[in-house]
């Protein structure tokens, strides 16, 4: 589309705000200007028939790793925003776990530049807290900055936060929301002992959530939330993997009001402990998916509200990383193309409805961080959304995946429900299984 032209979308069954109805769309330039029906408005330049398809806000992932700078055999902005958005994620939230971290302005500035060349999504990038870097921290411009990001357990990068008077620190003085990730050190450490003093050098994958344990995960969340309440700080703790942690959150007052939020991912949903033998270390993830019973809790954390946002965590290594065995094989896997799909899966399996995909997975992580203008179909906001097509079938094969890391946990897996289409920041950019080459994307900005 031109700058100027008007887009109307009819005959589609918009999924918005806790509500399914039919209804017409009507994009003026990057922006909806009107939702309703038989919207007559003069200079219309394309009308689009979604032929009873449903349109879903685009999604907003919260947590994602693309590697750039420095991991670039793994992934790129580039690579993998144009992934995200065959998915039908319009903007995503980095992770600064990349080379070099993103734990100083300079390093935050110059990803957003290469964001800015290259990325095919709207983009924002967290900050990265370290034992010593308090002073950059309080340097930040808030409004430019979605959250700090603190690693209270280490994984890739190795970016461990774990001197307790720097947190106490950082806890007591930012504004910003504090996005953790949560495991605890000792507890793993010594798990790891355990398991080496019985398996030596070849530790079964299907020991991982037991090194990665529920009491790892539990006691780093529950100090998180303790330090929390004590200093007043606006926590929000990152892919819940367990039951037990659930206790730690509550349902009963809005989002807006919650100081303490918490998030599930697709693979703690999707996957449980009885997958580990088909799909070994492809399947390992920190914090590792746990039980069957783990699973199910989540889901119903999710739909009670205990839980605010679903996220990918969508974090890419190579083929021949992910073989290495047990103790070499980094953690983490590739998402952002498959997550929508395998939540309109679940829907169809009936354990989440469109209505609560689209408050946990486009409202939420809009709410939760101030995202100006984004994650609602409202007159005046953004058009970035999706037309889903619910029931058509897709089986995710090497040769359909769009990772630069070329595998899918979800591989020989037919998904049911595919995004047909993607409109960003008012154009197509995904249409008939292309992406379009050149990029509407924009920078996040936050209404704070
Ligand atoms: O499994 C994971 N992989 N968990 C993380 O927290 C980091 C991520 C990565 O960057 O590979």
């Amino acid at each position: 589309m031109n700058s100027g032209s008007i887009l109307k979308i009819i005959n589609a069954k918009i999924v918005n705000e806790g509500h399914v109805f039919e209804g017409e769309i009507l994009i003026e330039k990057d922006r909806i200007s009107q939702i309703g029906n038989e919207i007559t408005v003069e200079g219309i330049h394309e009308i689009f028939d979604a032929k009873g398809n449903y349109i879903l806000p685009g999604l907003i992932d919260d947590q994602v790793h693309f590697r750039e700078p420095g991991l670039t055999h793994k992934a790129t902005i580039a690579t993998e925003s144009k992934a995200a958005i065959a998915g039908g994620i319009t903007s995503f939230i980095e992770m600064p776990n990349t080379s070099p971290q993103t734990t100083t302005r300079e390093a935050w500035e110059a990803k957003n530049k290469q964001a800015e060349a290259t990325s095919f999504a709207n983009y924002a990038f967290m900050f990265g807290g370290t034992n010593d870097n308090l002073e950059e921290i309080l340097a930040l411009d808030n409004k430019k900055v979605p959250a700090l990001k603190l690693f209270l357990g280490s994984s890739t990068g190795n970016m461990l936060v774990d001197n307790p008077e720097v947190l106490r620190e950082i806890f007591r003085n930012t504004d910003l929301v504090i996005a953790v990730h949560c495991e605890d050190e000792a507890t793993i450490r010594k798990n790891m002992e355990n398991a080496i003093a019985t398996y030596g050098d070849d530790i079964p994958i299907s020991e991982h959530p037991l090194i990665r344990s529920e009491e790892a995960c539990y006691l780093s969340s529950s100090q998180a939330v303790a330090l929390a309440k004590e200093t007043g700080a606006r926590l929000h703790v990152f892919h819940l993997s367990t039951a037990k942690e659930l206790s730690l959150f509550r349902n009963d007052i809005p989002l807006k009001e919650k100081k303490i939020t918490a998030e599930v991912c697709i693979h703690h949903l999707w996957f449980s402990s009885e997958d580990y033998g088909e799909k070994g270390t492809r399947i390992k993830w920190n914090p590792a998916v746990k039980t069957k019973e783990d699973r199910a809790a989540l889901w119903e954390g999710l739909n009670s509200d205990l839980l605010d946002v679903l996220a990918t965590d969508h974090a890419p290594h190579t083929k021949e990383e992910k073989e290495n065995k047990y103790s070499q094989a980094p953690s983490g896997g590739p998402l952002v193309q498959h997550a929508l799909p395998a939540l309109l899966s679940a829907y169809h399996q009936g354990k989440i409805t469109l209505e609560k995909i689209v408050e946990k997975a486009c409202h939420n992580p809009a709410i939760l961080f101030d995202v100006k203008h984004r994650g609602f179909l409202k007159e005046g906001y953004f058009a970035d959304l999706v037309v889903v097509d619910l029931e058509k079938e897709h089986r995710v094969e090497t040769s359909n995946i769009l990772y630069k890391c070329g595998w899918s946990p979800f591989e020989g897996t037919t998904l049911k429900g595919s995004v047909e289409r993607t409109l960003l920041n008012g154009k197509w950019v995904f249409k008939e299984g292309e992406v379009a080459e050149q990029s509407a994307a924009k920078a996040l900005t936050f209404d704070r």
